[in-house]
């Protein structure tokens, strides 16, 4: 019998995401594990929420920016007044398009993804006032792709205040627009991370004293011994 044996199906990529409260250096890290990763010839795409091409397919990127538009393109007003129940449902059919048109499609190429920042910081969010927003955020979430591996960057408040020097009303809970507000609403969000930090899993890392390229090696050695990435 003659025949040509089928290319193997390629490895499936790996998903990494970055979590912790806002300054804590997600962004940071993300870039430069992305950069290092395909510097490796690991090749890697970074996910955000400014990411909207799906490749090769004009209509579905063209959808995905309108969606993008929808929750991420609006002013200040416009979010206080829409509340906490409609934001959570949109954040929901952006992070489920994300994850079934551009993270899942990746992974199955044999691309690594770094997602800077996936939902955890949502269902944190949602849980610092207990009560039905909660249980739903954590149900809507539910079905999305479980990352590999989480990266949990801990930080206070204060020292992540100081990073970031400015911040949104969004960033304090909508609960004020002094320092003070941020402080302790972040602290209140990362007491939350902790929480779910428990369930297990997770790289955790006081980046409280370290430098950017110490976060990136501790970052980098995780996912060359959990991971076995070569990087
Ligand atoms: N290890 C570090 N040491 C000092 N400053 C840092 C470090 N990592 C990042 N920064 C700086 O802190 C600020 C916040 O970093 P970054 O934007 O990466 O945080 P983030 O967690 O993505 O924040 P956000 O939640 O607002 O998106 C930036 O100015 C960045 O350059
Ligand atoms: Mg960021």
């Amino acid at each position: 019998m003659t025949g040509t044996t089928p290319p193997a199906a390629p490895t499936r990529g790996r998903e990494i995401t970055v979590t912790g409260i806002d300054g804590a250096g997600k962004s940071t890290l993300a870039a430069r594990l992305h950069q290092a990763l395909n510097d490796a010839g690991q090749p890697t795409v970074l996910i955000g929420k400014h990411t909207t091409t799906v490749p090769m397919d004009e209509d579905l990127s063209a959808y995905l920016d309108r969606v993008n538009a929808v929750v991420y393109r609006r002013d200040a007003r416009v979010a206080r007044t829409c509340g906490d129940h409609y934001w959570l449902l949109q954040l929901a059919a952006w992070y489920a398009l994300q994850d079934r048109l551009v993270i899942q499609p990746a992974l199955a190429a044999g691309t690594h993804v770094i997602l800077d920042n996936a939902h955890h910081k949502i269902l944190a969010r949602y849980a610092v006032n207990p009560g039905p927003l909660t249980r739903l955020a954590e149900q809507v979430f539910a079905h999305l792709t479980e990352p590999d591996l989480v990266i949990f960057l801990q930080i206070g408040a204060q020292e992540a205040l100081a990073r970031k020097g400015t911040f949104s009303s969004l960033e304090t809970g909508h609960s004020g627009d002094g320092d003070a507000d941020f402080v302790c609403y972040q602290d209140a969000v990362l007491a939350q991370l902790r929480k779910q930090e428990q369930q297990g899993g997770w790289l955790s890392v006081d980046v409280t004293d370290l430098d950017r390229e110490t976060v990136f090696k501790t970052a980098a050695a995780a996912l060359a011994d959990r991971l076995q990435l070569p990087i």
